[in-house]
């Protein structure tokens, strides 16, 4: 049996969680965040107390590190971490653990296994160009800097009123963030070759949807998941 796969990458605030989740969920097939399972590293690193530089250390951890997805929530050695890894700490160190090339082995690995399995779409930096190079449709989303800050305040905002960072700082992270992750060695953010580009700045979550499910239609994948039941 093929089994689609379908790789959203980009910056960060880009919009490709909340789209490549829709996208799962109108075809009926699993979404795997690939940020959450760096993040939920970086989590443990950080209740640990191990030194961001201490590249050993954080490797051994990783070896010894069981990271899963259960009905679309992230678990880390059996605990669901959703809430605690999009703290400020987590977000802000996060590329340093995402750059050390062993880290990124581990997790790779276990990210091709997922979609060697079953249906997936999956987002994050790396999947057009790296852990899926054959994927049946590479989507590249990105928008500018200041609409990706602005977005992600706003959903801070949303679940935290007495939010202390402003827009500028979100600005500043996004940046430090997309330049670490493009310049790395293993695996940098990239657009692959045969990425469709989508400038998601002026456009709503509904309209970017929207424009990937007529992509998706195009190659015929809708067809082929219905034909195989999933839809
Ligand atoms: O949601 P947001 O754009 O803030 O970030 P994320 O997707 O949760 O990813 C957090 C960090 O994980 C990124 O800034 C990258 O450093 C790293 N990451 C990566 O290196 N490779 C991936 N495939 C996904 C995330
Ligand atoms: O995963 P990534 O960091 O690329 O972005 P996200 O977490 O999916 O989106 C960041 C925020 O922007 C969310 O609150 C989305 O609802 C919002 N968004 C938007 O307002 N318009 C878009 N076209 C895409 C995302």
């Amino acid at each position: 049996m093929h089994y689609i796969q379908i790789a959203i990458d980009g910056p960060a605030g880009a919009g490709k969680s909340t789209i490549a989740k829709k996208i799962a969920k109108k075809l009926g097939i699993l979404y795997i965040d690939t940020g959450a399972m760096y993040r939920a590293l970086t989590y443990k690193v950080v209740k640990l107390k191990v030194d961001i530089n201490n590249i050993e250390k954080i490797n051994e951890i990783a070896k010894e590190t069981n990271i899963e997805f259960r009905n679309g929530i992230i678990f880390l050695d059996g605990i669901d971490v959703s809430l605690e890894i999009r703290s400020q700490e987590v977000t802000k160190l996060v590329s340093f653990v995402a750059q050390i090339p062993e880290v990124r082995v581990i997790l790779v690995e276990l990210q091709k296994k997922v979609a060697n399995n079953n249906h997936v779409v999956m987002d994050g930096r790396d999947i057009g160009s790296n852990v899926l190079p054959n994927a049946d449709v590479k989507v590249f989303l990105t928008a500018s800097v200041s609409e990706r800050a602005k977005r992600r305040y706003l959903e801070m905002l949303e679940k935290n009123s007495d939010l202390t960072l402003a827009v500028e700082d979100i600005e500043k992270d996004i940046k430090l963030r997309d330049k670490m992750d493009s310049e790395r060695e293993a695996s940098p953010l990239i657009k692959a070759k045969d990425a469709i580009v989508l400038d998601t700045t002026l456009f709503t979550i509904d309209q970017v949807v929207e424009e990937i499910l007529n992509i998706l239609s195009k190659k015929n994948i809708i067809d082929y998941l219905t034909d195989t039941c999933i839809i």
